[in-house]
């Protein structure tokens, strides 16, 4: 994927300076505005599921030009999720939520290309997870 790595990687670690609890408001305005994903969680705590969440996005942040890595180890987040129920609508549902946590957080730095470069890398994250899932 060609994706527009600086920006990506400062946008990331300027919203998480701001907020590090990014994933803690993800989590809210996924299950705010799809309450149907919320039955597939439940294996761990809401606590941990957030630390797993922000651990795995600084990983995809820090291997953005190492496309091995990223097909390996999102190939392998996405059997993960196959095998939790989660469909492909459902990608939609994350995208968006995670798209708004960043905007809400970003405030006014949050600029048309910052949207663009994130919703690229958003739909590469997900093409190769659901890739997996299909194969
Ligand atoms: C950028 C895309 C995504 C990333 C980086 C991500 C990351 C993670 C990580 C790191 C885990 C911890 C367990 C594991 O490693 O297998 C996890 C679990 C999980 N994710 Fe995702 N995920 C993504 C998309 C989604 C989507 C689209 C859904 C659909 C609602 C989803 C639902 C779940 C569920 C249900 C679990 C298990 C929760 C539990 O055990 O309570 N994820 N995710």
């Amino acid at each position: 994927m060609s994706l527009n790595v600086e920006l990506l990687r400062n946008s990331f670690a300027m919203v998480v300076e701001r907020e590090p609890q990014l994933t803690r408001r993800f989590y809210d305005i996924l299950f705010t505005r799809y309450p149907q994903v919320r039955p597939l969680f439940g294996r761990n705590q809401r606590q941990e599921q957030e630390r797993m969440l922000t651990e795995m996005l600084v990983k995809i942040m820090d291997h953005l030009e190492d496309e091995p890595w990223l097909a390996q180890q999102l190939g392998a987040l996405g059997a993960r999720h196959r095998d939790y129920g989660v469909t492909a609508e459902m990608y939609d549902f994350v995208g968006a939520s995670l798209l708004e946590a960043l905007r809400e957080v970003a405030g006014n730095d949050w600029t048309p290309a910052c949207e663009a470069a994130w919703s690229e890398a958003y739909g590469a994250i997900a093409r190769l997870m659901q890739a997996s899932a299909q194969a």
